[in-house]
């Protein structure tokens, strides 16, 4: 078990280079299982999601290799297809190899992810969509059977955008016979990506980013060559680094048009943001200004953000309200925040967020990824030294974080607990 310990109150200089995207890789690792042959994913991180994702892969029947920051699968033989419980408790993406399995193989059997720490995260749209396309579905054991000879086009309306129920759907619907209508389909740039990397396999689809997708299915696929996206959430991560800590940093590969919401609230909370060398430059303000954020399905604010804009929150001038629509449970930094004396007390779905001239350092745990990631950027601006425990959710969403961090000037490090 390790920890992370920060000492704060350093502003943050310099640049640094986003890593791939997590949520982008996840799905296009198990897209390779649609085709026979040789397939490249290039700028994939060090994450252990991404290690989880490829020895799911291995027992699968695929063959994986990892050459610099490229993965090679071939999914030639496919000998299981079965996604084991004690793999896909520890990484809830491994559902996504349900779309695949029963498009290629028309069988698959999948662990029930259960919830995790931030909601219930059910996968019934999932579900109802391979109905929709003609897999027949039981629930044995705990675990998802879902059998169809050939899956057959069909109108698939969402009763909310989901991001992983989209990914599954697109990566079945490509082998199925005939049209398939995904409606109020999830609009992020990780399914954008997908739905290149399969219209480059040979798909046939239309209206990816829209809340109305079209896929015209095909016989098969052929395998991928990709680069991966940068990781917009890390990029996020960094950009409020720099603006609490009052920082001047080029974030590199950070993409203006993945996070526009994002930038717009940074930019009322007093933040310098334009776009330069390829990436985007913040400087942080003398003092934040409050701002109030509702999270939404893209294009609105991410949820992935949600903790870490309310930590920058937390030492602005004023009260700002944050509330979170899409999950039920992420609020599950607040508690160690307030350790840290910032002023947030929460109602339901909201958090009010009173800013405090300073957040002073302490012992904090980390919960889930993107809390734990608030937690080093509390730390980063607090006074005295704070550490970070249960740092292994830090470890599943953001490649070498400590180091990218001492890089630009912050005093971190990785210590045993
Ligand atoms: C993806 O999760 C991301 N994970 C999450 O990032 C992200 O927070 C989320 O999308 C929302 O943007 C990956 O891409 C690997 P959803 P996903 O299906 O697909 C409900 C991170 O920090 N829902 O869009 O699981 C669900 O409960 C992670 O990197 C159903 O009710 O999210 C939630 O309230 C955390 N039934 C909402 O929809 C379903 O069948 C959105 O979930 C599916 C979803």
């Amino acid at each position: 078990m390790h920890k992370i310990v920060i000492k704060g109150g350093v502003p943050l200089n310099g640049e640094v280079q986003v890593s791939g995207a997590k949520n982008a890789v996840l799905p296009l690792l198990f897209a390779t299982l649609l085709a026979e042959g040789q397939s490249e994913i290039c700028n994939v991180p060090a994450l252990r999601d991404i290690d989880t994702a490829v020895a799911l892969l291995d027992i699968l029947g695929a063959t994986t290799e990892r050459v610099a920051d490229c993965c090679r699968i071939d999914a030639t033989a496919i000998r299981s297809d079965e996604a084991p419980y004690d793999l896909v408790r520890t990484m809830r993406a491994s559902v996504l190899v349900l779309g695949p399995l029963l498009a290629r193989c028309g069988h698959a059997r999948v662990s029930l992810p259960g919830g995790c720490a931030i909601g219930a995260r059910p996968i019934d749209q999932h579900l109802k969509g391979f109905e929709a396309l003609g897999a027949r579905i039981t629930l044995d054991h705990g675990y998802v059977e879902a059998q169809a000879e050939r899956l057959r086009g069909a109108h698939i309306i969402f009763d909310m955008p989901t991001v992983g129920g989209t990914e599954n759907l697109l990566m079945a619907a490509a082998l199925a016979e005939g049209e398939t209508i995904i409606e109020n389909a999830a609009r992020e740039p990780e399914i954008v990506q997908l739905a290149e990397a399969l219209i480059s396999m040979g798909a046939k689809i239309e209206g990816a980013g829209t809340a109305r997708i079209s896929i015209q299915g095909v016989s098969s696929l052929r395998p991928l060559e990709i680069t991966v996206m940068p990781d917009r959430i890390e990029a996020g991560t960094f950009m409020i680094a720099a603006a609490m800590t009052g920082g001047d940093l080029l974030v590199r590969g950070a993409r203006q048009q993945d996070q526009e919401v994002l930038l717009q609230k940074m930019v009322e909370a007093g933040v310098m943001i334009h776009p330069e060398q390829g990436g985007l430059r913040v400087v942080g303000p003398d003092k934040l200004l409050p701002v109030d954020v509702r999270t939404s399905a893209f294009p609105g604010f991410p949820t992935d953000m949600q903790a870490q804009f309310m930590v920058m929150m937390a030492l602005a001038r004023g009260t700002s309200r944050i509330s979170e629509n899409v999950f039920e449970n992420r609020f599950m930094h607040v508690c160690e925040l307030q350790r840290m004396g910032a002023n947030i007390s929460i109602d339901g779905h909201s958090a009010v967020i009173h800013g405090v001239e300073q957040l002073l350092g302490a012992p904090v745990m980390a919960t889930d990824l993107r809390a734990s990631a608030c937690l080093v950027l509390a730390g980063l601006a607090a006074e005295n030294t704070t550490e970070v425990s249960r740092i292994y959710h830090l470890d599943r969403g953001y490649e070498r974080i400590e180091e990218k961090l001492a890089g630009l000037g912050a005093r971190i490090e990785r210590v045993s607990a």
